[in-house]
């Protein structure tokens, strides 16, 4: 049996509402700076949380696992479809101040990371390669000066065809990048000019991929999108056979996510959810597709300790609850682990000189324990127990929210297992979101509430408005979205 949506919502599921609407529990992405539980706090208490999480580290309280994050905002051109933090800058000047920020943000933290070997580097955007040779040059080297990598630490770049020129692959090249993200969204140049992807074309598309194939130790990635605007079905496979003959090592390929943002929002007829059956038949056959040229799905199951090298996207979940990330630049999202989540806001066509404000939620091993619970509940549908104990060194059933686990199993709506915690018969990721609200911590409910209150009170009294809730959010969230194929015959079947 499903969790009952049709009635009023209760409480707890207006909180889900609430969750879904912007308050985000945990930063899944920057937007969660304005949630109720995330705090402006000044720079030198986010040192400390790093201290914190480094300490932790050097006790064996917390994964080893420390990454650099840095946003690089700008791009030439906002592609009608994009959901991403970025912006057209309006002048030089304000290009250069948003620089200077984050120089500035990493010579606030290089003295903390002393002594830390950091696993990996993803620049990501924005578009990253937009830079000038000049800025990353000297940004590559600055960062080089300033932290110290683990010798095969992953040094990975967002790239877009329009802006990866040969002097900035040179660049590139010199500062040891060994993993490139080329973002084509699609093949077809009628495609990607109806969207407003300027300096982009098929021919360039392909001679700069095999450019970088040819690369020795460089390991080429390719992005694209499924459901943009002029890109039919039928088109979108032809692209993606093409892509796959080209042998990229890695495929991600992201569904069409509508956010407020996407300019083509105000154009678009349809609403995503209306799209639901049609997204699930595309994505079988890209499956189909894939594994008939050598590729396999990327799966996290949950219960592999270590990560295979494809799986390691900083964006991600895995990397996010198993690991730290220090996030510079605007609307970067940081987790000191152990410490606090913390993000700062998109660039603002303000005052950039300073480094970008920072919003936090303080965090401890108990909230990491709940976020790590939550997202693979409502990922994967289990959770490893055995995962959860070589992680946290405590099985879950012994953790203080353990009595929620009991509850529901009485309710039969989770099986406990000797291995895993499985949700029985809650095939909706949304209806899951909602569900898997009584993980949350009681001091994150009662901020909810007390800033929601008098909406909360309006809600309960309006009958209809958890059928229209569950009409809104099934539209808007429930299509299938991200998939990573790797090239089996590179990472082998594993
Ligand atoms: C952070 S963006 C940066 C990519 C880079 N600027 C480029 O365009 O090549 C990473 C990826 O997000 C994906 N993306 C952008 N907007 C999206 C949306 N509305 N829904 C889903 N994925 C989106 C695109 O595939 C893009 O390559
Ligand atoms: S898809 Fe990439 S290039 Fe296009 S607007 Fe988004 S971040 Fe910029």
């Amino acid at each position: 049996m499903s969790f009952a949506l049709t009635r009023n919502l209760s409480l707890p599921e207006f909180l889900t509402f609430l969750v879904w609407n912007g308050e985000l529990y945990y930063p899944r992405d920057n937007s969660s700076y304005q949630a109720t539980y995330f705090k402006p706090v000044r720079l030198e208490e986010i040192q400390n949380a790093w201290r914190r999480t480094l300490g932790l580290i050097r006790e064996g309280r917390a994964p080893s696992d420390v990454g650099l994050y840095i946003h690089w905002p700008f791009c030439p051109s906002h592609c009608d479809f994009c959901a991403c933090s970025m912006a057209v800058p309006k002048n030089k000047t304000e290009v250069e101040r948003v620089y200077s920020s984050i120089i500035e943000e990493i010579n606030s933290f290089s003295d903390v990371f002393s002594g830390t070997s950091l696993s990996s580097l993803w620049m990501g955007g924005g578009t990253p390669t937009f830079m000038t040779d000049q800025q990353l040059d000297f940004l590559l080297s600055h960062v080089r000066r300033s932290f110290v990598f683990s010798q095969n630490a992953q040094i990975y770049i967002e790239a877009s065809p329009a802006t990866l020129t040969d002097s900035k692959l040179e660049i590139l090249i010199k500062y040891g990048v060994n993993r490139i993200t080329l973002g084509i969204q699609s093949l077809s140049d009628e495609v990607t000019s109806a969207v407003n992807r300027q300096g982009q074309n098929r021919k360039k598309v392909i001679e700069l991929f095999q450019k970088l194939k040819s690369i020795p130790g460089l390991i080429v990635d390719i992005d694209m999108m499924l459901g943009i605007e002029r890109q039919s079905f039928a088109g979108f496979l032809r692209d993606m056979n093409e892509v796959l003959l080209l042998r990229p090592h890695l495929l991600h390929i992201y569904s069409f996510d509508e956010r407020p943002q996407v300019p083509w929002l105000r154009r678009r007829e349809k609403a995503l959810g209306d799209l639901k059956k049609e997204y699930e038949e595309v994505l079988k056959l890209a499956d189909r597709l894939s594994s008939l040229r050598g590729y396999r799905q990327q799966r996290d199951d949950n219960v592999r300790p270590v990560l295979y090298p494809w799986e390691e996207r900083q964006d991600g979940g895995l990397r996010k609850f198993r690991s730290s990330v220090l996030g510079i630049g605007p609307s970067a999202i940081s987790h000191a682990y152990g410490s606090a989540w913390y993000t700062h806001p998109p660039v603002s066509h303000g005052d950039e000189s300073k480094i970008s404000p920072f919003f936090w939620m303080e965090s401890s091993i108990e909230e990491e324990m709940r976020g790590y619970a939550i997202w693979y509940l409502s990922q994967t549908r289990r959770l490893s127990r055995i995962a959860f104990l070589n992680l946290f060194q405590v099985d879950v059933m012994e953790t203080a929210f353990a009595s929620v686990f009991h509850r529901w199993e009485k309710e039969r709506k989770v099986a406990i297992g000797k291995d895993f915690i499985s949700l029985q018969n809650i095939d909706d990721l949304v209806e899951r979101e909602v569900f898997l609200k009584d993980l949350y911590s009681e001091e994150i409910k009662t901020a909810l509430i007390s800033r929601w209150s008098k909406e909360i009170h309006a809600f309960g009294r309006d009958s209809n408005s958890a059928a229209l809730w569950r009409q809104e959010v099934l539209r808007k969230n429930s299509v299938p979205g991200f998939r990573v194929y790797h090239d089996a015959r590179f990472w082998g079947k594993s």
